[in-house]
């Protein structure tokens, strides 16, 4: 690393230290890793702030799991922008350089942040986030949000106060970008900043990244393979955020039923674990993945007084040759038995789940077998997705060949009748 003159960390203008707003979209996972990201930009000596109108950086913490998401980041990326040129021709009471912001070039009097595209999408895009938006100064991918505090230094300090003149050469813009995007491991330390949002529930991440290859999918390309926590170490975090006065405790992991610590054991050990922990009220987990549910963990959620009776399941189709085109790993009649054996030793607990229509190649019949699963199991909730095609996933290569307005029916359809049954579901609940 290099040697850095810390001097040069405070704002030039203000003198106060510089500022950072971050944006969170996407899951938990996501809003735990935006605290992570703020907690150790704390330690490093930024500052954050509120309001993205006047922070030195604007970090935007990204969700890749449909390309609708990512649309909503650019747009935003280009509103907070604009935002600012205005603010900044108000201020000046000049015509604002559109030539300028189009290029992504910071103005002297701060009008454009610095810009950072994090989490998922920047591990998608990697340097191609540059050419999809100029306006983006550097890119970082789940794995590599250590590193943010140092890219910041690195492009504070690489920037000449008069840098933004007319002329800039383009090129030279472009080598001051910076993009880290390959990090394969997070360093522990960062999850013990002691900073967190809540005000009551803390989030604590049990395992990293994916090795289930769902067909659709693009977690494990951006969050890559699976990786458990230690045992003590997540142990330490709920201690820690129950010594805050966080007593509802949130598990995360992108499949949390496969969970083995080299040193505690299996999910249902850690769960038992941290309800044995002082002052931990109510402890609450997602996601889970049917093959690796059952009976155990049933009976952990039913029994164990302080874990929360719920559980989300995806059963994402109700089709067994498009749970076999997923590589799910279950079929129909798996997953029904399953829901049963949940409801049998949980009784009154709550269940939901995830469900995508039009994957490629799925038929009204296909379809129709989703609907008949949101019927028979009669799920509290169900988020349901029209499939969107993803790089890097292994259906990326198939034709997706339900159109548009197809998926956007069968969507509707589910959303309908799964309304209605979370309707009836609360009514009976009322008539008890
Ligand atoms: N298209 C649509 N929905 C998707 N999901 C994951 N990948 C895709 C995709 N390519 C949904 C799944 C998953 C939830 C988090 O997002 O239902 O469970
Ligand atoms: Fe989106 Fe998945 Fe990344 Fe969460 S882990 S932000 S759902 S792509």
């Amino acid at each position: 690393m290099q040697d850095i003159d810390r001097s040069e960390d405070n704002n030039k203008n203000t003198g106060k230290p510089r500022s950072v707003y971050i944006a969170t979209f996407g899951c938990q996972m996501n809003v735990r890793d935006s605290e992570v990201i703020a907690g150790i930009l704390m330690q490093a000596g930024f500052e954050l702030t509120q309001s993205e109108n006047d922070a030195d950086v604007v970090i935007f913490n990204t969700c890749a799991v449909r390309e609708h998401a990512e649309e909503k980041v650019w747009s935003e990326i280009g509103r907070v922008c604009k935002g600012r040129r205005n603010k900044g021709r108000a201020a000046r009471g000049l015509a604002g350089n559109a030539r300028e912001l189009r290029k992504g070039v910071p103005d002297p009097i701060g009008r454009k942040p610095v810009i950072g595209l994090v989490g998922c999408m920047g591990r998608n895009y990697g340097a191609g986030a540059f050419e999809r938006s100029p306006l983006v100064d550097f890119v970082a991918g789940p794995q590599d949000i250590a590193k943010i505090p140092e890219i910041l230094r690195r492009i504070f300090h690489s920037r000449p106060p008069a840098l933004h003149g007319k002329g800039e050469d383009e090129a030279i813009l472009f080598e001051r970008k910076i993009f880290e995007v390959d990090g394969n491991v997070r360093p522990e330390k960062i999850y013990h900043t002691g900073f967190r949002s809540g005000k009551t529930q803390a989030y604590v991440v049990i395992s990293e990244g994916c090795s289930n290859h769902c067909s659709y999918c693009i977690v494990p390309y951006v969050r890559g393979p699976l990786r458990h926590r230690r045992g003590e170490d997540i142990l330490r975090e709920v201690r820690d955020a129950v010594s805050r006065g966080l007593s509802e405790i949130f598990l995360l992991g992108q499949n949390v039923n496969s969970y083995r610590s080299g040193d505690k054991g299996d999910f249902v050990d850690l769960l038992e674990d941290a309800q044995a922990i002082e002052g931990v009220k109510e402890i609450t987990f997602i996601s889970s993945h049917p093959r690796d549910s059952g009976t155990r963990l049933f009976k952990a959620i039913g029994g164990l007084e302080r874990v929360k009776k719920w559980l989300h399941l995806p059963f994402q189709s109700g089709s067994d040759r498009v749970l076999k085109a997923m590589n799910r790993g279950y079929n129909s009649k798996y997953y029904l038995e399953l829901a049963r054996e949940y409801r049998r030793i949980v009784p009154g607990g709550e269940l939901s789940t995830d469900v995508i229509v039009g994957f490629p190649g799925e038929t009204e019949e296909d379809f129709r077998a989703t609907c008949r699963m949101l019927e028979d199991v009669r799920f509290n909730t169900a988020y349901i997705f029209k499939y969107s095609p993803r790089p890097h996933s292994m259906a990326a290569s198939l034709e997706d060949d339900v159109p548009r307005l197809e998926k956007e029916r069968r969507h509707r359809l589910a959303l309908d009748l799964q309304k209605r049954i979370s309707l009836s579901g609360k009514q009976r609940g009322k008539a008890k």
